[in-house]
């Protein structure tokens, strides 16, 4: 039986919309993998006034039929994945039956999150502005092949005990030279146990639950965290975060095989935002002072006000080529609506000459200066449009030529949070 397997992904630097579209999205799907990352993600949907934060459960929970599978390369803060399920639960919303979880996803455990706050720290201005919540050393422990993975919360508790004590006693061993905080590795048995006994129902073979579901022909989002230029091998490195967020990580991280995509829909806004440090070729203050005045662009998982930049096709351009994406959903379009000039980087000035692909090394990328054209804005609220004729004519000449700029169709357009503020293009 043919099953339709749909990646979803973003084309920037996280934070385009990928929960959002994927509620959507995931109305006519019987199943949502998230590939990668860990609850350093935040993805907000709204229905209605219920307003929804997921970090690590994939957004298709809230939709009642979809089932859901955390699956093998992600990396999953225990006591984080039952907060996170305790509060679906308090909000009728079912996870027994319908969320799984691989057990072949690496653990985030509290030294993690000791390293990676006490490294960024050490970083001083070079910092990478990571979220703290230890996904960098959980990915390092899982490529240095020392990392716990979820599997063992079913262990006997007697060892699971002893192998978190083990690892908690490496890390105390250096923990003091590196300037990392101590942990106790009493505290992290008793918090893993309780963590296990909770978690252990939704442990399941990630592969096989996943092969079962592209064999009998269901229909299959997979979820990406983050964004494009976030993957640690194509992203503004080292500014980046430690998983594969490109189209390629989907498949390694779920093991549904490339073979089985048909689609990759990646997720853009109109303009262009990132948290933390690296380069970022259209920041501009005026820009962000605008739209944190209007109460948009503050991370969902660290409240972080989100720096802000004109659309850059630069950089757009090489997702679409790396993602191979056959279509775009472009979100926040209604964040442009009170402008009267946008402009849009079209290439990239470095040293007197001008670039249509981005330099290798971020300390280029950041010396870049965006060569623009500038369009009319359209001054007037999008919000209410439901069909792309609904649209300002200056709004559909501005994501014509983004499109054409990028060499991606585009798909979907959302102009606002709710469900109901998302149509198709054409
Ligand atoms: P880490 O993933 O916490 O190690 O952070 C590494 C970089 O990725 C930092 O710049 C973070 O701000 C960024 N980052 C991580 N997750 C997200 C996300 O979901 N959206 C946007 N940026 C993110």
């Amino acid at each position: 039986m043919k099953s339709c397997v749909t990646i979803v992904l973003g084309l920037q630097w996280g934070d385009e919309g990928k929960g959002k579209i994927l509620d959507v999205m995931a109305a006519e799907a019987d199943w949502v993998l998230r590939a990668q990352g860990g609850n350093n993600a935040g993805h907000t949907v709204e229905i209605g006034k219920e307003k929804y934060v997921l970090h690590l459960v994939p957004s298709g929970i809230l939709r009642s039929d979809v089932s859901c599978l955390i699956a093998g390369g992600a990396v999953v803060d225990p006591a984080g994945l039952v907060k996170e399920i305790e509060g679906l639960t308090k909000r009728k919303i079912r996870t027994r039956g319908r969320l799984h979880l691989a057990a072949q996803a690496h653990l985030v455990l509290p030294h993690h999150r000791a390293v990676d706050q006490g490294s960024e720290k050490r970083r001083g201005h070079g910092k990478i502005g990571t979220t703290g919540r230890g996904i960098g050393p959980a990915y390092s422990d899982k490529a240095t092949r020392v990392g716990l993975r979820a599997g063992e919360l079913a262990l006997a508790p007697a060892e699971l005990a002893r192998r978190l004590r083990e690892r908690v006693a490496a890390h105390n061993r250096v923990a003091r030279n590196q300037g990392w905080e101590k942990i106790s590795a009493t505290q992290t048995v008793r918090e893993m146990a309780q963590a296990a006994r909770f978690l252990r129902p939704y442990l399941a073979d990630g592969v096989t639950l996943a092969h079962r579901a592209v064999s009998s022909g269901k229909r299959i989002l997979i979820e990406g965290a983050q964004g494009t230029f976030l993957d640690v091998d194509h992203g503004t490195y080292p500014f980046v975060t430690s998983s594969h967020c490109t189209a390629g990580g989907a498949c390694t991280g779920t093991g549904v095989p490339p073979t089985a995509i048909q689609r990759v829909v990646g997720v853009l806004k109109a303009y262009t935002t990132r948290v933390g440090g690296g380069p970022f070729v259209t920041e501009d203050g005026t820009l962000g002072h605008l739209l944190h005045g209007m109460g948009r662009e503050f991370g969902s998982t660290t409240g972080r006000a989100r720096r802000c930049g004109w659309f850059d096709a630069v950089l757009v351009r090489r997702a679409v080529q790396l993602n191979g994406v056959t279509e775009m959903a472009i979100t926040n379009l209604d964040g442009l609506d009170g402008l009267e000039k946008i402009p849009v980087c079209v290439g990239y000035r470095l040293k007197g000459r001008i670039l249509s692909e981005p330099p290798v090394e971020s300390s280029d990328w950041a010396r870049c200066k965006p060569v623009y054209r500038v369009f009319d804005g359209w001054c007037e609220p999008t919000t209410e449009a439901r069909h792309w004729k609904d649209l300002p004519r200056k709004a559909r000449i501005y994501l014509s030529a983004i499109t054409e700029l990028v060499g991606a169709p585009l798909g979907i357009i959302s102009v606002g949070a709710g469900r109901e503020q998302t149509f198709r293009h054409g």
